[in-house]
């Protein structure tokens, strides 16, 4: 791509940064709508951040994305959140206003919302009780997406109990504040049981990772209709997603999510709302 002088400019910064996928991925749609722009990587020391943050209106950016370990700094210094990223206290994307201001956006939980509903268009909020496993960064995003949806019900089971009361506590709404749904925190050694009656099981733990150990999970108690998704795409097809797929349950696998996140930046800095196709998801694997 050759760029002109007036190039619309954003990028990611992370520390490391040199596993990002979105320099692909925006790439990618950047020459498919012929976009006179650039996405670069940005790799930026955490002692360094709120400077870089702070210098993207001098430097003209109209943006950028922010991965591990900035998203919480990143919270911490642009000058207006939304409400996504306040309620997850984590920031993934920055839009550079026109007076030079920041806003703080987090479209993970977006993300995952769009990859269930392209994946699983049959899935519904109201089908049943939703089980999340995991109470991490990307459990925040998955619970808030999912409450925000009108689920009624999430099982929350971390290996680590202190950390999904934690996250109960921060992102419960209640009858107070609207329709929300419920947060039951279950202890991990009742994984299997809690599944049970539900409508929708996610992993979004680090277990099936390439390099990690499986999921040790008994699907024996998961009704067979129930959508079944990872939040971890290496590999496409985890050893959870491939049990559930022989015994029938609809899967979902991870990538859509990095893919649909990434969405709502690239129309903020680059004024068109790109679109998840077939091609771009075989064009993103292959760069895996
Ligand atoms: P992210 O922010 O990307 O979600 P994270 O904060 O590192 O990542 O969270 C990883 C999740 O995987 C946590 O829920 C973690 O459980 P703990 O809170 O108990 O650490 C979970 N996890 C990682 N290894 C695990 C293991 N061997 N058994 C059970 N859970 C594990």
């Amino acid at each position: 791509m050759i760029l002109s002088g007036k190039a619309g400019v954003a990028g990611v910064m992370g520390w490391p940064v040199g596993h990002s996928r979105s320099p692909r991925l925006h790439g990618y749609w950047l020459r498919q709508y012929g976009i006179d722009g650039a996405y670069i990587p940005l790799p930026v020391a955490p002692d360094r951040i709120e400077q870089a943050i702070r210098a993207l209106p001098a430097l003209g950016f109209r943006g950028c994305n922010v991965t591990v370990p900035h998203k919480e700094a990143a919270f911490r210094c642009v000058d207006r959140l939304d409400e996504a990223a306040r309620r997850m206290k984590a920031v993934n994307t920055i839009i550079v206003q026109p007076d030079g201001t920041l806003e703080g956006r987090n479209t993970d939980g977006f993300g995952f919302m769009a990859n269930l509903s392209d994946g699983a268009p049959s899935w519904r909020a109201d089908a049943g009780p939703a089980v999340v496993l995991g109470a991490g960064g990307a459990a925040r995003a998955v619970v808030l997406g999912l409450l925000d949806a009108g689920v009624s019900t999430v099982r929350l089971i971390n290996r680590t109990a202190a950390k999904a009361e934690d996250l109960a506590a921060d992102l419960a709404t209640g009858p107070a504040t609207g329709p929300g749904g419920a947060i039951d925190v279950i202890p991990w050694d009742q994984r299997g049981p809690a599944l049970a009656d539900a409508a929708l099981l996610v992993n979004t733990t680090t277990l099936g990772m390439q390099g990690q150990p499986a999921l040790d999970l008994d699907l024996t108690r998961l009704p067979p209709r129930s959508v079944v998704t990872d939040i971890v795409y290496t590999p496409l097809l985890t050893p959870l997603l491939l049990a559930a797929q022989a015994r029938g349950n609809p899967v979902v696998d991870g990538l859509g999510m990095l893919l649909h996140q990434a969405r709502p930046g690239f129309a903020a800095w680059f004024g068109q709302m790109p679109a998840v196709t077939p091609d771009l998801r075989r064009f993103v694997l292959e760069g895996l």
